[in-house]
């Protein structure tokens, strides 16, 4: 048995499980396989199709075992300023208004529904919009021997400048300040060792990911965009920037894409269709979904809830939880087999 599951083939990777070391033990348990897998990242898009697969070659019951260790991107431990963080995963935009933060939000939450350990950064100095989308209402954090204590919900550590801030202050800050206050959110605080690190970018293409990406190795881009942002070329911008920036692009999501009727289900195209998933053909890029225009993600934001722990079944929390496993899986491609390898690959 052991040598037929060596040789099934890894959808996204095109290797074998074998090639891949994702086997960590077979043992006969009163005539039930358990076979230890190692996914290689705990959002993996194509494990139930792999368990599919062990169950199907196998020629008596299986009980597959996830003994997952997430993979990094991450050059070896202590390079740049989030040391003990395995992905760092910048959610961006070539314009405001389009959904990063929602989109950003819940990616961490879903990746930490599947066991990881995740941080999320509100790269957002000027404009904070994380913490009323986190239903969080906080001035100050706590200090620890000089380190900043992220503010832990929904299994998650967050830090943003909202909670720097009384309301109705504004910020008025020169790049030199902005760059000391990122600094600040990454080395001078108590993050712990984290799989994910989600950062939240401002709208634009400006100073924070050129600060950020002088920072931290970046292990990837997730750009949003929405029909009509398309047909203006903001996301083909996007991508120009971050490549300038050598920020490596784990594909486009479209969000508002279609608008669903929550009475009916039905989808009418009020901005058009379809725009980000040919733009990302046209970049070779992985179009990782479509994000409806949803009353359920309005009502989520004024719950202070992400979309995908307040309404999981709703079609944008499906949507939203694949656009997590997509790009957790472009970073365990990545950091298995290379950048290139991410491109090549088909999975969607
Ligand atoms: N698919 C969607 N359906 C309905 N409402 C949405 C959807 N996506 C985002 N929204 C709502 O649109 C508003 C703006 O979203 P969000 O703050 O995430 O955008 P942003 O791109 O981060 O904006 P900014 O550029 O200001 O940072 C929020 O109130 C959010 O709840
Ligand atoms: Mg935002």
């Amino acid at each position: 048995m052991q040598a037929v599951l060596e040789k099934l083939i890894h959808p996204e990777f095109q290797q074998s499980l074998a090639e891949l070391d994702m086997l960590k033990g077979i043992e006969d348990k009163n005539g039930i396989l358990e076979v230890k897998v190692d996914f290689l990242t705990f959002a993996s898009p194509s494990k139930a199709l792999l368990v599919e697969q062990i169950k199907q070659v196998s020629d008596q019951p299986v009980n597959v075992v996830d003994v997952t260790q997430q993979r990094s991107t991450q050059p070896a431990l202590g390079g740049g300023a989030l040391p003990s963080v395995k992905n760092v995963l910048v959610v961006g935009s070539g314009k405001g208004g389009v959904g990063k933060s929602t989109v950003a939000l819940n990616i961490a939450a879903a990746l930490a529904q599947e066991g990881a350990r995740v941080g999320l950064i509100d790269a957002d100095i000027y404009g904070p919009s994380l913490a009323p989308l986190a239903g969080i209402e906080q001035f100050g954090v706590r200090m620890n021997e000089h380190l900043l204590q992220p503010v832990e919900k929904f299994g998650l550590k967050m830090l943003s400048q909202a909670f720097f801030m009384k309301p109705g202050d504004s910020i008025v800050w020169r790049g030199p300040k902005l760059h000391g206050r990122l600094e600040l959110f990454c080395s001078h605080t108590e993050w712990g060792e984290l799989d994910f690190m989600v950062v939240d970018l401002p709208p634009g293409t400006g100073d924070v990911v050129l600060s950020l990406s002088q920072m931290v190795p970046i292990g990837g881009a997730v750009i949003v965009s929405t029909p009509q942002h398309v047909a203006v070329g903001i996301a083909s911008k996007a991508i120009d920037a971050f490549g300038k920036l050598n920020v490596p692009l784990l594909g486009l999501v479209e969000n508002m894409s279609y608008y669903s009727c929550p009475s009916c289900g039905k989808a009418d195209n009020i901005f058009g269709h379809g725009g980000a998933r040919t733009t990302a053909k046209e970049y070779e890029l992985p179009f990782l979904g479509e994000i409806p225009l949803n009353s359920t993600m309005l009502e989520a934001s004024n719950q202070g809830m992400p979309v995908v722990l307040s309404h999981p079944d709703s079609a944008p929390a499906q949507a939203l939880r694949r656009v997590a496993q997509l790009a957790a899986g472009r970073l365990a491609v990545a950091a298995v087999a290379g950048y290139d390898a991410i491109y090549s690959n088909t999975l969607s």
